[in-house]
């Protein structure tokens, strides 16, 4: 692979052929940082109107940080997730306070804020600031398999990292070749469009690719077994909170809609996160009702053919009006209950 002739197809085509889309026509760190966020789990198209009207109400990060909860939310509502747009104000409060109100400029920065990960601060910063930081995600880790022919799995931290120096070295200032081809946010964009319309999981179209003949996989015949993505099968300890939610003389339960062993069996609700307010956090996206977990009971562990659960049952209440999910302890007992969540259930009795 010829990363240089690689570094000026890719512009050229994103100049000549990369999607209109309105947060390309400003480079204000704000409004890159709406848009990064509202495309972090929502698809491009849903996302414009929404990006549009944001900016329109809170064109700064002032108006954020001032804005209140019932603006923010119905600027959001119908994108769903809205932990994200909660964890926007509280950065933009964060940098009204720590920066002056003027976004940071430093990757280093970025990450700290709420909400902020590594792939947004690296298209933020680059995208906004020019910084030649690659951004990897789903689609710039296929193509790099592809373009390279690499069969590293990309599952693996190792070769995440391992492949955020191939990007960085794509992207890293080489003066000679003067400013158009020196533009980190034209690069990440591009592989951000090539890998949405062209380089796609599955049957990519190698025949429209500005890259084709530099993309070793195609010269191979392997862009349809690249990337290697194989979930790492030793991991089978899962962490979860799992809570037992009340109100008044009613539990909380709800019924497993994923197939599998555990399909249409009633649970308490439970998630991998670390602390129980992420949990209540998780738990308001989801249902749209405040909660509050109040006392830690015990760790309930139970073990599956190929995993293990770690179940840190806590015991809490929901504090807002609802009749959905709710079931008295007669009514759970002629429930279809996990074995599993059986066991919560009792710990929960021990305790009380
Ligand atoms: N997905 C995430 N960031 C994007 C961007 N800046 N343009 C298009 N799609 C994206």
């Amino acid at each position: 692979m010829n990363d240089l002739e690689f570094r000026r197809r890719i512009i050229d085509w994103y100049h000549a052929d990369g999607r209109d889309l309105p947060w390309r026509h400003t480079n204000d760190p704000y409004c890159i940082w709406v848009s990064e966020i509202m495309l972090q789990q929502t698809q491009v198209d849903t996302v414009k109107p929404y990006y549009l009207r944001f900016i329109v109400q809170l064109p700064t990060i002032s108006d954020l940080a001032c804005a209140n909860d019932d603006q923010i939310f119905k600027l959001w509502e119908g994108l769903g997730y809205y932990r994200r747009v909660r964890h926007m104000k509280e950065a933009a409060i964060q940098i009204m306070t720590e920066y002056d109100g003027v976004f940071p400029d430093r990757y280093e920065d970025m990450i700290k804020l709420k909400g902020i990960g590594p792939y947004t601060a690296a298209a933020i910063a680059s995208i906004a600031f020019g910084h030649p930081k690659g951004v990897i995600d789903g689609n710039t880790l296929r193509i790099l398999s592809r373009i390279y022919a690499l069969s590293d799995n990309i599952a693996l931290t190792r070769t995440k990292k391992a492949f955020q120096q191939r990007m960085d070295a794509l992207i890293a200032p080489l003066p000679d070749l003067g400013p158009v081809y020196n533009d980190p946010s034209a690069f990440n964009q591009a592989m951000m469009d090539l890998g949405a319309t062209i380089c796609t999981p599955r049957q990519p179209i190698c025949s429209s690719c500005p890259v084709q003949l530099l993309c070793a996989a195609r010269q191979m015949g392997r862009e349809g077994v690249l990337p290697v993505n194989i979930k790492d099968s030793t991991k089978s300890d899962i962490y979860y909170i799992t809570a037992i939610l009340r109100r008044g003389d009613r539990y909380f339960m709800v019924k497993n809609k994923k197939e599998g062993l555990l399909h249409d069996l009633y649970g308490f609700v439970q998630y991998e996160v670390e602390s129980p307010i992420r949990f209540e956090e998780t738990f308001y996206d989801d249902y749209g009702l405040n909660i509050r977990l109040e006392q830690y009971v015990k760790e309930v562990k139970h073990v599956f053919s190929h995993r293990i659960w770690h179940m840190n049952v806590y015991m809490g209440v929901i504090l807002d009006e609802t009749e959905e999910h709710l079931y008295t302890p007669e009514e759970i007992l002629s429930l279809p209950v996990s074995t599993a969540h059986q066991k919560v259930a009792r710990a929960g009795e021990e305790y009380r």
